[in-house]
C-alpha cells in the first residue's frame, strides 16, 4: 500500500505521521480521532499555487471549506495564502472567527438566505457567487439596504458533466445550481445583473463535478464559456476580468484512483483559457480555482479501535469499529473506497480478508468491505486513510455518538484543534418537558 505524505513505519512498527506515533495519539485522545497532516496540507496547496505563478498567471486559489471546515483549518488556509469559499452562514462565521481575510472569500450556496446575503455584505467578503434569479434580486434588496456594492460571479452550468475518467456533455444540465449557459438564462442574468449598478460583475463561476482525474471537462467548460463570452462582449460589452472554474480535482481514496498530479490539471486550465482568449481577441481573465478534497482529502487519517466481530462461516466476517457512518457517511451515502491498516501493527501480514462495520444502527454502516487484515481484537488500532475531506464536515450524531476529535501534527508536534464532544453536548440543546425525575 501507497502511504501518503509524512506517513511511515516507525522503529515500533507502528504507523507515524508528522512524526507523531499515531498509537500514542489513539491512547491520549481516544477513537475515533481524526488526524491531519499537515505538512500534506501546505504541499497541495503549495503546488496549486505555484503553478500559477511559474506561469505569470493572476489567480486565486480559494480552498473549499466545505470539505472541512474549522476554525484552526481556516487559519491554515490563511497562512497559505489561499482565499476561502464558504457557502454558509456557519462556515462564513467560521471564517470570521479564525480572522480570516474577508476580500479574499467567495460565497457560494443555491439557497442562500437573506440574512446570510446581510451577513456577507456586511463584512465586505470579497465576492457573492450569485446562483439564481431569486438570489439576484435579493441581493439588489441588500445592497440597497445597506447602502453597499459588492463584487459577484455568476455560477453558470456549461452542459458538462465530469466524474472521474468520465465526462458528459448534457447540453441542458439538470442540475440545482447555477444558470444554464444554453437556453437563455445566463444571458438573462447578465443582463439584470450589469443593469443593476449595485453589483460589479467580475466574471463567471462553474464547477463541472468532483474526484476528476483528467482535464477534459474543465477544457470543455473553458471553451463553452468563452463561446458565451464573446457574445456578450457583442451584445452587451462585458468583458471578464474572473474566470473561475471551480474545484473536483481528484485524489488517491485506493489503488483503483489514479489522479494527475495538481500541476498538470493547472497547466492545461492555463493553455485552454490564453488559447480562448486570444482566439476571441479578449484579456486574458483572473483564473480562480476551488479545491476542497484535493487539499486536506489524502491529509486526513481516522484512527479507530477494534471492538466485535462476527465471523459468519463461507460468508463474511464483520469487524466492527467504535465509529461509522456518524464519522465517515461517504461509504453509505456514495459507495465511497478506502484503504486501512493496523496502526499497531503496520507490518504484520494480512491474514484474513473482513469486513469493516460501523457502530451505527444501519445495516448499510459499513466503512470498507473486504479488507485485507491481520487477525485483529480490541487491542488493535485501525487507521483509514485519505477521511481528511468531508469526514468530519459531514459527520453527524446518528444514534447521538458523539464526534470525534480533529489533531493536527506536523514536524513532530500535535495539535487538538477540535475537542471531542461529549454526551453533555449531546443534550445541550435539548429542552425537557420535566425537571429530571428523582429517584
Ligand atoms: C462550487 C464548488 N466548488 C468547489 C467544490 C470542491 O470540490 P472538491 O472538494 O471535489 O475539490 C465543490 C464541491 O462540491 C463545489 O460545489
Amino acid at each position: 500500500m501507497q502511504f501518503h505524505g509524512t506517513a511511515k513505519t516507525n522503529k515500533l512498527g507502528h504507523l507515524e505521521i508528522g512524526g507523531v506515533d499515531t498509537v500514542q495519539l489513539a491512547e491520549k485522545y481516544g477513537t475515533p480521532l481524526y488526524i491531519y497532516d499537515v505538512a500534506l496540507i501546505r504541499d497541495r496547496a503549495r503546488a496549486f499555487k505555484r503553478t500559477f505563478e511559474n506561469a505569470g498567471i493572476t489567480a486565486q486559489v480559494a480552498y473549499a471549506s466545505k470539505a472541512f471546515s474549522t476554525v484552526a483549518m481556516v487559519q491554515l488556509a490563511a497562512e497559505e495564502h489561499l482565499s476561502l469559499d464558504v457557502v454558509s452562514g456557519g462556515e462564513l462565521y467560521t471564517a470570521l472567527t479564525a480572522g480570516f481575510p474577508m476580500e479574499k472569500i467567495h460565497f457560494h450556496g443555491n439557497n442562500k438566505s437573506y440574512e446570510e446575503l446581510v451577513m456577507a455584505i456586511e463584512h465586505n467578503i470579497g465576492c457573492i457567487v450569485v446562483d439564481n434569479f431569486y438570489e439576484l434580486e435579493m441581493l439588489k434588496e441588500v445592497c440597497k439596504e445597506k447602502n453597499k456594492t459588492t463584487k459577484i460571479l455568476l455560477r453558470v452550468t456549461p452542459g458538462i458533466e465530469a466524474h472521474t475518467h468520465d465526462y458528459i456533455l448534457t447540453g441542458q444540465e439538470d442540475s440545482k445550481f447555477g444558470f444554464d449557459l444554453q437556453n437563455g438564462q445566463a444571458d438573462e442574468a447578465m443582463r439584470l445583473a450589469l443593469e443593476a449598478n449595485l453589483m460589479e460583475v467580475l466574471g463567471l463561476h462553474c464547477h463541472i463535478g468532483s474526484q476528476i482525474f483528467e482535464t477534459t471537462g474543465f477544457i470543455l467548460a473553458t471553451q463553452k464559456i468563452f463561446e458565451k463570452l464573446q457574445q456578450w462582449k457583442k451584445d452587451m460589452s462585458f468583458e471578464s476580468t474572473v474566470l473561475n472554474l471551480g474545484g473536483g480535482f481528484g485524489i488517491r481514496y485506493t489503488d483503483e484512483d489514479d489522479p494527475i498530479p495538481a500541476a498538470q490539471y493547472v497547466e492545461e486550465i492555463i493553455a485552454e483559457v490564453k488559447k480562448q482568449a486570444s482566439l476571441y481577441s479578449m484579456k486574458l481573465p483572473e483564473i480562480w480555482i476551488e479545491p476542497g478534497r484535493s487539499l486536506v482529502g489524502d491529509a486526513g487519517t481516522t484512527l479507530y479501535r477494534i471492538g466485535s466481530s462476527k465471523d459468519i462461516p463461507n460468508v463474511r466476517k464483520y469487524v466492527a469499529i467504535d465509529g461509522g457512518m456518524s464519522d465517515n457517511i461517504r461509504p453509505a451515502l456514495y459507495q465511497a473506497k478506502y484503504e486501512a491498516v493496523l496502526a499497531n501493527r503496520v507490518l504484520d501480514q494480512p491474514e484474513e480478508t473482513v469486513s469493516i462495520a460501523g457502530k451505527c444502527c444501519e445495516s448499510g454502516d459499513m466503512l470498507i468491505w473486504d479488507l485485507p487484515l491481520p487477525k485483529s481484537g480490541s487491542q488493535d488500532v485501525l487507521a483509514v486513510f485519505c477521511t481528511g475531506a468531508y469526514g468530519y464536515s459531514m459527520s453527524n450524531n446518528y444514534n447521538r455518538i458523539p464526534r470525534p476529535a480533529v489533531v493536527f501534527l506536523e514536524d513532530s508536534k500535535e495539535t487538538l484543534i477540535v475537542r471531542r464532544e461529549t454526551y453533555e453536548d449531546m443534550v445541550k440543546l435539548d429542552l425537557p418537558l420535566k425537571e429530571k425525575v428523582k429517584s
